[in-house]
Parts: C-alpha cells; structure tokens; sequence
C-alpha cells in the first residue's frame, strides 16, 4: 500500500485516548468519552484542505478576511459503532448532512453484509467523512465504500479508531484514492477476524451490549 493512503494520527492526546479505550477494564461512560476526544483529533485531521469560502469583515481594529467551510462535509457512519462518532463530528461541523449505512459481519464468517442505507442523492461534489471504528478484514468498509460510490461519490476520507493492515490493504485495492485517518494501525487480525490488539467488539464496549 502507498503510505499516501493511510493518515495515521499519533499525537500524544491520541494514544492516551486510544489506551483508554483498549483497556479492558475501562466502563462504558469512559470509553464513550475517550471516544468523543479522539474523533474531535481525527477528524481535525481529516478535515485539514476542506475547501474556505471568504468573506470581508470588520474586527473592532479594522478589516480582515474571514473563512468559513464553503461546503460542509457529508457524514456517513456505519451503524452501528459508527453511531459513536456522530454527535463528536457534529460538534465541529454543525451544519453537515448526515446519511447512514448499516453492516453488520456475520459472527461465524466475519462477512459483512447491509441491512440499511440511507444517502443523500447526487453524491458526486460531496465531501464525504465515513465514520467507521474498525478496519479489521475490510469488508464492511468496501461494502460502504461501494454504496458510497454507486450514490456518485468521489472523495471520501474514513475515519476509525483501529485499522488491520489487512482490512488497509483491501480498502486500497478495491478503493484505490480512499484516505484512511487512524490512530493506529495494529497488527493484524486473529482466527476470528478481531483486531489484535484491537479493542474488542467496538459496538459492544460503546453499548454495553458484552
Ligand atoms: C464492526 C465495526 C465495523 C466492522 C469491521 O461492526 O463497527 O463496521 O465490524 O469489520 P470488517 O472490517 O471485518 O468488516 P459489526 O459488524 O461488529 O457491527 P456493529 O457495529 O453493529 O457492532
Ligand atoms: N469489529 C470489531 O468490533 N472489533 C474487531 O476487532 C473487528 C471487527
């Protein structure tokens, strides 16, 4: 894989954040506030060469140029550990349009497959941020990815908390041009297609639903 197309976001604030979310004894509440922390620092990434509109404004001191996002991104996350990640985007883009995409991997093949998909139409000039937490075999991400695609998209950034270098690798070949922002790319994955070390079942840590 081109480095190009992995982002990986190893500030300090990050890997505390992470090694909270990785310990097994951290409580649901401690692992939804290390999760908000870290998606604010990822997608303060992700967001960096999103598109300015200016405008002229006076200070109380004199006139200037202020910026705004011209177009805000398009949030897409995969349900439904990616819920986890919303309300943290939302607060630093307020105004952007939110679709939803639901996968779920089979517990015996690991396979994913889709039982929800609500987009936008005309995807073609968004700026789309998927919001996805593991990147383990890959497929749901291809899976998304595809939705995305047929709905017109072009530019998509992802955005997780672990990737698999085997999931980065699936995501390139069938998405080549995909920008992945992560804090972490681990090891790899286990008999059962987990993350090692990952954190474990993402949805079930963020929902309590072990
Ligand atoms: C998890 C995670 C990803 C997927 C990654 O979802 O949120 O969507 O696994 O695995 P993959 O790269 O091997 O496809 P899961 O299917 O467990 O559903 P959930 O979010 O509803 O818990
Ligand atoms: N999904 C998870 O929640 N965790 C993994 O390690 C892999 C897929």
């Amino acid at each position: 894989m081109s480095t190009m197309d992995v982002l990986v976001v190893d500030h300090p604030l990050a890997k505390s954040r992470l090694s909270t979310m990785r310990d097994a004894r951290t409580d649901n509440a401690t692992f939804r506030a290390a999760l908000r922390d870290l998606t604010l620092m990822l997608v303060y990434e992700a967001l960096r060469g999103a598109p300015l509109r200016t405008a002229s404004i006076h200070t109380p001191v004199a006139r200037t140029l202020c910026y705004s996002l011209s177009q805000p991104p398009l949030l897409v996350p995969v349900l439904r550990a990616g819920l986890g990640m919303l309300d943290a985007v939302l607060e630093l883009v307020p105004r952007a349009r939110v679709g939803h995409i639901g996968l779920q991997r089979d517990e015996m093949t690991a396979v994913a497959s889709q039982y929800y998909s609500k987009l936008p139409k005309a995807l073609d000039k968004s700026f789309v941020l998927m919001l996805d937490p593991m990147l383990a075999t890959g497929g749901s991400a291809v899976a998304a990815l595809d939705l995305l695609r047929a709905a017109g998209a072009r530019n998509v950034r992802i955005v997780c908390i672990v990737a698999a270098p085997e999931g980065l690798s699936v995501v390139e070949r069938h998405h080549p041009g995909v920008v992945v922002y992560t804090p972490v790319v681990d090891r790899g994955l286990n008999e059962h297609k987990f993350i090692v070390p990952g954190l474990g079942d993402f949805g079930d840590r963020l929902y309590g639903t072990v």
